[in-house]
């Protein structure tokens, strides 16, 4: 049946209950969250499937390390809710979480192991070889490390030798290598389908064994064609990428909808099972295989794995309670070429914080907020006037920025994609400086300057809402800063990036910094104080500049300060008034050389004393590590002392 193209299925693997999720295990369902809320805004009716993998050799053993033998579904109902639980703390927006206890799952499997049972796709045999239970996994002696250690964990393998029942899974090695020379794309990033394109080519595909003895392993779900056997965990994991859909019965009609699976999200270790062996499984049911299978690379941190016993595990709750949600899925999604191994580390978080966070977006809402206050009492106000090149080259950018975006989402090229929103947000607040608002803000009618701001917000907006995806919260901040209404806005998803869709008249609420930055020391606060400054010297409003008061003075008398190596003390006159400076040139000018020069004095700084002696303002001077020059008139004018300097 014809299925609506307007449909994304995507899914996680299911996660094993024998621990709490850690940053690494986080990782796939943060990615997963970003492309199934960017696909629901891009108007797809998408289907985010998550969940366990409860049965198997692994979760037995847990549940009896933790003392549950005789309550291994007890056990796995706990750490399955600590799953759920981390994901609503991360606000993961899952449409349905499996779980392969599950008696709907539990049944479906039954019924599809029944029918390739009854195609002659299954028969027994005896399985003799090494088996990691941490991988839960078979292994030939030649695969194995030294001391018959796992080549993927490094942890000790078992002998297994038992009476299985096997799938024929040399029967589909020809279909399988037709499927990927079909099939563009079936496997990503193509370095992975090469692996296991040129295995497929190059190996014997071996039956696989599909059944423990219930003697041996009591957990599981039960053959249906041989009570004495449970099936090995893993073909029994993967049908629930189409057991959560309904499927054989298909109730609610999601099977037919939903399937093929758009995507299929994935670590790199278990690419097999999902590129190979889940295909020909579905390929002996007669089902259509998904559309692709994108194998993520591994999380380190600070460059080691992670695990329990190097005390390196990193909770993601913990993390978004320190900075927030969306700094770490930023964070993750921009600093981690998605495919590619990467490395978490805290430094490389802040440092993401203070600048892509804090200065480049936090900044631009700010310096937009406080000019649309400052001088439009809060109103953003119809643009008027001439259209500049910097005005067309900014609405441009921003009317592409979707397309660009779109096309590297859908590459999965994550990383990319937040770099070319974040090379907007840099050119919006490039415009600021081309266009310098605040020397507009001097002029009478304020004409220019409104074409100006109302761009700004409007790029905002859009910035807002292209973000949604990878941080909602942060976009409504900045839509309620905007004075907007976010929900109605991000309802309507990415319809709302057309440009001009910012009403004028709309009144800002000037709300907190959305982005604070991480001051580490104090020495590190102070230079980061003084680069804010910097930054934010260009809003210096003109009454800031003309609060103070600059006067031309004559130097008319120049005295040491006794124990001072560095001060002069210095008499000037200011149309006739005669102050005291104290100033630090003593190294650079001789006594005479500074009588009777024109210089710049501050003159309505408060007094302060300086070695003893009261300084009454302050002469401009400008130095480097080369030496100081003191700031004098160009062109002597007759009876210049005394005269503002503006
Ligand atoms: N239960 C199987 C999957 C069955 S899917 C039908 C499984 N579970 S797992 O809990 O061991 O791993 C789940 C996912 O977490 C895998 O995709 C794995 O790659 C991922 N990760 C676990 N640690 C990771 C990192 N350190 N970094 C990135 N992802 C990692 O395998």
């Amino acid at each position: 049946m014809k299925k609506n193209s307007k449909t994304y299925y995507i899914t996680t693997p299911l996660y094993y209950v024998n621990g709490n999720p850690h940053i690494g295990s986080a990782y796939t369902t943060i990615v997963a969250d970003v492309l199934a809320r960017y696909k629901r805004k891009a108007g797809y009716d998408v289907f985010y499937l998550t969940g366990t993998d409860e049965h198997g050799q692994k979760i037995f053993e847990s549940a009896v390390k933790n003392g549950q033998e005789d309550d291994v579904q007890g056990f796995v109902d706990r750490v399955a809710d600590e799953f759920k639980k981390v994901w609503e703390d991360l606000d993961i927006s899952y449409d349905y979480f499996i779980r392969t206890t599950d008696k709907q799952h539990e049944e479906s499997v039954k019924k599809l192991w029944q029918k390739l049972y009854n195609k002659g796709d299954i028969y027994k045999g005896t399985y003799k070889g090494w088996y990691c239970v941490s991988c839960e996994r078979y292994f030939t002696e030649k695969e194995l490390e030294e001391d018959q250690k796992c080549p993927d964990c490094g942890k000790k393998t078992r002998w297994v030798e038992e009476e299985n029942y096997f799938f024929k899974l040399s029967k589909y090695q020809d279909k399988l290598i037709e499927l990927y020379e079909n099939k563009e794309g079936f496997v990503e990033p193509d370095f992975r389908k090469n692996e296991m394109l040129s295995r497929l080519k190059g190996e014997d595909l071996q039956d696989l064994s599909i059944s423990r003895r219930k003697e041996s392993l009591p957990w599981g779900i039960e053959l249906p064609f041989d009570k004495d056997h449970v099936l090995y965990v893993w073909v029994d994991a993967l049908l629930n990428y189409i057991t959560a859909l309904g499927y054989p019965e298909d109730e609610k009609n999601r099977f037919e909808k939903y399937w093929p699976a758009d995507v299929h999200f994935i670590g790199k270790e278990i690419n097999w099972f999902h590129s190979v062996i889940w295909p020909a499984i579905l390929l002996a049911a007669g089902i259509e295989p998904p559309k692709k299978v994108f194998a993520h690379g591994w999380l380190t941190v600070n460059g080691d794995k992670i695990s329990k016993s190097k005390g390196n595990v990193v909770d993601p709750v913990a993390i978004a309670e320190k900075y927030s949600i969306d700094i770490l899925k930023y964070y993750l999604l921009r600093d981690i070429k998605f495919g590619r191994d990467g490395d978490f580390s805290y430094k490389k978080l802040e440092q993401r914080i203070n600048s892509d966070l804090a200065n480049d977006l936090g900044n631009l809402l700010n310096r937009t907020l406080q000019m649309v206050v400052q001088y439009f009492e809060g109103e953003i106000r119809k643009p008027k006037g001439e259209i500049t090149e910097y005005d067309k080259d900014l609405k441009t950018k921003a009317e592409n920025l979707y397309l660009k975006v779109d096309e590297l989402i859908d590459e999965f090229n994550f990383t990319d994609a937040l770099e070319t929103i974040w090379s907007f947000i840099r050119r919006t607040n490039k415009y600021i400086d081309e266009t310098e608002p605040w020397i507009h803000g001097r002029e009478e009618n304020n004409i220019r300057l409104s074409r100006i701001l109302y761009n700004l917000a409007e790029s905002l907006r859009i910035i807002a809402v292209i973000i949604s995806p990878f941080m909602e919260n942060t976009s409504i901040k900045i839509l309620t800063q905007l004075g907007l209404n976010p929900e109605e806005i991000l309802d309507k998803g990415f319809k709302e990036l057309d440009w001009g869709k910012l009403k004028p008249g709309t009144k800002v609420q000037k709300g907190e910094i959305i982005f604070p930055r991480i001051e580490k020391d104090k020495k590190n606060k102070k230079k980061k104080k003084e680069s804010k400054k910097m930054e934010d010297k260009n809003l210096i409003d003109i009454e800031d500049f003309s609060n103070v008061e600059l006067k031309v003075a004559t130097v008319i008398n120049v005295e040491e300060i006794e124990g001072a190596d560095k001060l002069y003390k210095l008499q000037v006159s200011l149309d006739g008034e005669k102050r005291t400076l104290v100033a630090g040139i003593k190294k650079h000018y001789g006594k005479n050389e500074l009588i009777d020069k024109k210089v710049v004095v501050v003159t309505n700084l408060k007094p302060a004393t300086l070695m003893g002696v009261k300084s009454e303002g302050m002469l401009l001077a400008a130095s480097n590590k080369n030496g100081l020059s003191i700031l004098t008139l160009d062109k002597n004018i007759e009876d210049i002392e005394g005269s503002k300097v503006q």
